[in-house]
């Protein structure tokens, strides 16, 4: 399936969506040039929705040829108002736009809506109208105040809905979208993201030849299963360099190291450089001179190690496709120098193989999964290249790395045990620059709080503050405090994002 994006914000669900659906789906341009689209032979086109009017001089526009490949088509919003206007109807801004759930009234028979009753409600976000439905399309769907919320062409196979099917609020969204891709594009759904192993092991076998590749390793899951895809391919023509630049959780960089060596066999070099990061960040406060100095520390330690290794000619990346969709590469081959393990510079010397680069976020997971790594790095949560450095407000001493460290552990061990885990985007502990008093026994204390942090956001834009349970925050407050010794206190961070910022720093 291809998703034809005029730039809605939804066009990414709508691919997403049709994976789902256990169909295969990429994204291209409105701009693709027609012939590239039939050349690509696929199954059926949607157009997505986007934020411009079909009567603006000057807004996105197909060749009216790709309505005619004989491929059937579904517009979305936009994507239905421009089919519209492309084959005769009118489309107008009418007084009233729609944003928001809608009752939706099936008016006619239609393979679109099979199975799905004659009201319902739907999500509506759209300010033009199709007013005229084109000669040969049959309206098939009403809403209160809109003449066409869908139509149907069944003879030249053209269909378009004013609402979002790929929107959740949609009550029977994704059945449409089924009826779309199964009846009437007549896709059998077999496609999982586990498909795309064997396919991409073949595809790196024949970029890489005999050539070396190195890749970079940062604890996460893009990185950890873009290099066993790598290893399934050409074995131990790679190399995993993992910088652990003893900024991460508690046991983490044993255990990437363990997983890779011992279980998969992985040739790896496990660079401890943690004396090297804080000799460089001793007395270094200020939140960006941090980020800096890890960032080029990083580079610089990753560059010694691979050139000690001899010639790579390949770097490999967990670049994902939401990175290639908004570098505007779409389907094209154009390769974003985008660097996601702790920043690697452009100008490095390699080319770049990106495994996961037609791949989403909870898609890698399936893979990961399939591929054997343990859950633990599967669904870990999200972690910045720069680690708890970034996390300790003010010098990164030992002795603080070793405060947070602990209480970090502490947070996700009940977090886990709470069952909330993966349901949180992510759940921290931060150590502030200040102290406060206390009393421990007799005895008067002066040490430091720890912030406990915990978010649920969808892809780190935006994030609200988790509301965890009374409970929960009770005992890990009473764990931080009794068992990290420099603990007297806990509080909560209460704020969003925006205007807060997931991290502190
Ligand atoms: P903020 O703090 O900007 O963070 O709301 C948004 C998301 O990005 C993560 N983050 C990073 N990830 N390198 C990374 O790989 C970094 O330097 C970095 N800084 C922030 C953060 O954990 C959150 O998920």
């Amino acid at each position: 399936m291809l998703v034809v994006d005029f730039g809605g914000q939804y066009s990414q669900l709508i691919a997403r969506r049709v994976r789902e659906c256990r169909v295969y789906s990429e994204m291209v341009s409105y701009d693709t040039p027609v012939d590239e689209i039939r050349a690509a032979a696929p199954a059926g086109l949607i157009f997505s929705g986007g934020p411009r009017s079909v009567n603006e001089p000057g807004s996105p526009t197909v060749d009216p040829e790709i309505l005619s490949l004989g491929v059937p088509v579904l517009g979305i919003c936009y994507g239905l108002q421009l089919m519209a206007k492309l084959r005769g109807g009118r489309v107008a801004r009418l007084d009233l736009a729609e944003y928001g759930g809608r009752p939706l009234a099936v008016v006619q028979e239609d393979r679109l809506f099979a199975g799905i009753p004659t009201e319902t409600a739907c999500w509506m976000s759209h300010g033009d109208s199709v007013v005229e439905a084109p000669p040969g399309f049959a309206v098939t769907a009403t809403s209160p105040h809109l003449p066409v919320a869908a139509m149907a062409d069944p003879g030249s196979k053209l269909y378009g809905v004013q609402f979002h099917p790929e929107v959740r609020h949609t009550e029977y969204g994704l059945d449409i979208l089924k009826n779309f891709l199964y009846e009437i594009c007549d896709i059998a759904p077999t496609w999982t993201p586990v498909s795309i192993i064997e396919e991409s092991v073949e595809r790196i076998r024949e970029q890489v030849g005999n050539e070396r590749l190195v890749c970079g390793l940062s604890g996460g899951v893009d990185s950890a299963v873009a290099a066993l895809l790598v290893y399934k391919a050409v074995g131990e023509q790679l190399t995993c360099i993992f910088v652990d630049h003893g900024l991460m959780r508690k046991d983490e960089g044993e255990e990437v190291a363990s997983t890779f060596r011992r279980h998969f066999h992985v040739p790896l070099v496990h660079v401890r450089a943690k004396e090297r990061f804080l000799t460089r960040l001793a007395g270094v406060t200020e939140p960006e001179q941090k980020r800096k100095i890890i960032g080029e520390e990083f580079i610089r330690t990753f560059e010694e190690e691979s050139h000690k290794l001899g010639k790579a000619r390949f770097l490999v990346q967990g670049t994902l496709y939401p990175d290639i969709i908004e570098s505007g590469a779409g389907t094209a081959a154009v390769i974003k120098s985008h660097h996601n393990v702790g920043g690697l510079p452009d100008d490095v010397d390699f080319e770049l193989v990106e495994p996961l680069r037609m791949l989403f976020k909870d898609e890698v997971r399936v893979v990961g999964e399939e591929l054997g790594l343990p859950e633990s790095i599967v669904w870990r949560q999200p972690f910045p290249g720069p680690g708890l450095a970034i996390r300790i407000i003010g010098e990164v001493t030992k002795e603080r790395l070793d405060i947070l460290r602990e209480a970090d552990a502490i947070v996700l061990d009940e977090i886990k045990r709470a069952g909330l885990y993966r349901q949180l985007w992510q759940s921290f502990a931060v150590l502030p620059a200040v102290r406060s008093v206390g009393v421990m026994g007799d005895e008067r204390t002066y040490a430091y709080p720890i912030v406990l942090r915990a978010v649920t956001s969808d892809d780190a834009m935006t994030a609200d503050w988790a509301r965890l349970p009374y409970d929960v925050l009770e005992r890990i407050s009473q764990r931080l405090i009794n068992e990290v010794p420099g603990v007297n206190r806990v509080a909560l961070d209460i704020s969003s994002k925006p205007p807060s910022t997931i991290e502190w720093e």
